[in-house]
């Protein structure tokens, strides 16, 4: 969350806690239209109208303020998955606002269609309980079930479920009855715990406000009591206390606060905690918002706390008490795929998750879940809106919780570092036991000791381009002059290592993301042996050369396009490669139906439409002698 996020901070603690008296429900409605969806949505937002009071009219205009369409930005005010929007991604929920004397209501109202999977995570992740419309005449049909997946895997404990259009089925108590035991017996595989179940006929507004006289046989609550009346706090209170650092408040040299919303639990002054990941120890001095100093806290409050001590904190940190939280960085987690580009295990994206933000590969696609029946299924990639098992590996250690225990500190995004789209929206399952048992060994003869034994300066010279570009007969050259001139060097060639360390890749996508990563990692460790390393890859895709560059220091990757255009690649065809891709027998060939994604600011470019091998491999030796490598 940024700094700019603070009006609607505000906004929303003002929704929160300002009125004691009337704490706010979020919930998420889902079925189609034909279920009568809107009839009911727009029938309770129509019978409180009268109820909504200025400060709620007052939140809306506040809120409106931050971007463009008022509906949406409300959005913005539940925790959760604000950076999509900051982001970019348009994920079509529409947030409304009723109450009544006793509750105010957020309502998440999610297009019902099937492959908008992303709009019901999106709507559920921010809700605290659902209501599942459903036709009396068709009963539990697949959305149904498709729908209640969802909600059970993004945590949802509390189910309305509002048999609708009984005026269609005569009253019949006998259908209701039978439609609500089917329910039940779904609702328990998926951990959904709570489910009321309520014959309605939302149209002419039996059992929505007032208890149908229609159906006597009824005796619960209606659709509005229900929500009005029903605990949906659980235990956030007694858990341990969780608190994401969003920013150190500092506005002079007496005063140093951490500010931020408490995700989970109570704090107390005077309360011992533990500063995450560093594990540092401290005492609560203070608690102190803008209406005063507070002897206590609970969840969803936002507070600046003030330590005893002068201990390091910073943005992404979490203050903790009670039992400690995860800290890893490996872990299993449930994504739902955003991006119409699709998931490719061993791109690296960007995670954030509370207020901390760090890099994060996809290692492993473990399996995608099929949305109708939860099953699991094999799966090399993730489309849009798919829900799929990953493991992640994060560039440094990430403080969170399963989402069965901590909403907040338990999602995350994934963001696409170049195109800054949301990819995915995510769940923490565990963290994975190799990352507390794996440490990184400090060797003590280091990179520098080992480079001025060889007196050169370790760099990668990274050749990319189309296959048939030169890239290693001009390797090959450079390599032979480094050689002369008594330098060490290495070559790394993409279709040698294509006969050995990646022999079981092909040219799939994500074949090639793995292939790149690999051999990325393998020159890394020739730059730590003191090596002046070649590369010659086509590496097609801007991501992964990004990768390999961000793996190192600066100055030791030096990205060189050889820049052949295609036409003179397909003319040379020294292995007859384009020609077999051209008959068809050779899918995915890299620029006729694979692409090739060229470097935007390559340190050399190189045309051997233009320029020989020779006088290529001379272009290269310049730059290295001009740059003090060799
Ligand atoms: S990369 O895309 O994964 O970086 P790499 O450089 O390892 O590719 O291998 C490319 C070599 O494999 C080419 O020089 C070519 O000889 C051979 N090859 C075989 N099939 C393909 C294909 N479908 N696309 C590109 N190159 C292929």
């Amino acid at each position: 969350m940024t700094m700019t996020d603070e009006p609607l901070d505000r906004a929303l603690d003002a929704l929160h806690f300002d009125h004691g008296d009337r704490p706010t429900l979020r919930f998420v409605t889902c079925g189609s239209v034909d279920d009568g969806k809107s009839t009911l949505v727009g029938r309770l937002l129509y019978d409180s109208k009268l109820l909504l009071d200025d400060q709620l009219s007052a939140l809306e205009a506040e809120s409106s303020i931050a971007g463009s369409s008022g509906a949406l930005d409300f959005a913005l005010l539940v925790d959760g998955l604000q950076a999509e929007r900051e982001q970019g991604i348009t994920i079509d929920v529409a947030y409304r606002f009723f109450g009544t004397a006793r509750r105010r209501f957020v309502v998440a109202d999610t297009p019902g269609h099937v492959q908008y999977t992303r709009n019901m995570a999106t709507g559920a992740s921010h809700a605290e309980l659902a209501v599942v419309l459903i036709d009396a005449r068709k009963g539990v049909i697949t959305q149904t079930r498709r729908h209640s997946h969802i909600l059970g895997l993004f945590g949802i404990r509390h189910v309305v479920l509002a048999v609708n259009k009984m005026d269609l089925v005569g009253f019949d108590e006998d259908r209701f009855t039978e439609i609500a035991v089917e329910y039940r017996l779904l609702a328990e595989k998926l951990g959904i715990a709570h489910v009321q179940c309520i014959p309605v006929a939302a149209r002419d507004g039996d059992n929505i406000f007032t208890p149908s006289a229609r159906m006597p046989w009824y005796t619960g609550p209606t659709i509005m009591a229900h929500l009005e009346t029903v605990d949906v706090s659980g235990d956030v209170a007694s858990r341990p206390m969780r608190f994401p650092v969003q920013w150190v408040n500092r506005p002079h040299a007496e005063f140093r606060g951490f500010s931020g919303r408490i995700a989970n639990g109570t704090v107390q002054r005077g309360d011992a905690v533990t500063v995450q990941p560093s594990d540092r120890r401290s005492h609560i001095a203070r608690i102190v918002t803008a209406d005063g100093d507070l002897d206590a806290a609970v969840a969803g409050q936002s507070v600046t706390l003030v330590l005893a001590d002068e201990v390091d904190v910073s943005r992404g940190d979490v203050l903790t008490s009670g039992a400690p939280p995860l800290v890893s960085d490996q872990f299993s987690a449930h994504l739902v795929w955003f991006d119409d580009a699709v998931l490719l295990p061993g791109r690296r994206y960007i995670l954030k998750c509370g207020s901390a933000t760090t890099g994060a590969v996809i290692t492993t696609l473990k399996h995608s879940v099929a949305i109708d029946t939860m099953e699991h299924q094999a799966a090399t990639t993730l489309a849009a809106n798919e829900i799929g098992c990953v493991n992640l590996s994060l560039d440094r250690p990430l403080v969170c919780e399963a989402y069965a225990d901590d909403r907040a500190l338990g999602s995350f995004i994934l963001i696409d570092p170049i195109s800054h789209c949301t990819a995915a929206a995510g769940i923490i399952d565990f963290a994975l036991r190799r990352a507390s048992n794996i440490q990184w060994q400090t060797l003590d003869v280091d990179k520098t000791v080992r480079a001025r034994l060889k007196q050169q300066k370790p760099c990668v010279l990274w050749l990319t381009g189309l296959s048939g570009a030169g890239k290693s007969s001009i390797a090959n050259l450079v390599d032979r002059r480094l050689c002369e001139l008594g330098r060490h060097a290495y070559l790394l060639d993409g279709d040698n290592l294509r006969h050995g360390l990646n022999n079981d890749l092909g040219f799939t996508a994500e074949a090639r993301v793995e292939n790149i990563r690999r051999v990325a990692e393998v020159a890394k460790l020739f730059i730590d042996a003191g090596m002046i390393v070649l590369v010659s890859l086509i590496s097609p895709f801007r991501s992964e050369r990004d990768m390999a560059r961000s793996r190192l220091a600066a100055g030791e990757f030096i990205e060189i396009h050889v820049a052949t255009p295609l036409d003179e690649c397909e003319r040379r065809d020294p292995k007859g490669l384009y020609r077999r891709a051209r008959a068809g027998q050779l899918p995915n060939f890299t620029g006729i139906d694979s692409p090739y994604e060229a470097p935007e600011q390559p340190e050399i470019v190189l045309d051997t439409a233009a320029l020989s091998a020779e006088a290529a491999c001379e272009r290269i030796m310049a730059y290295l002698q001009d740059h003090r490598y060799v």
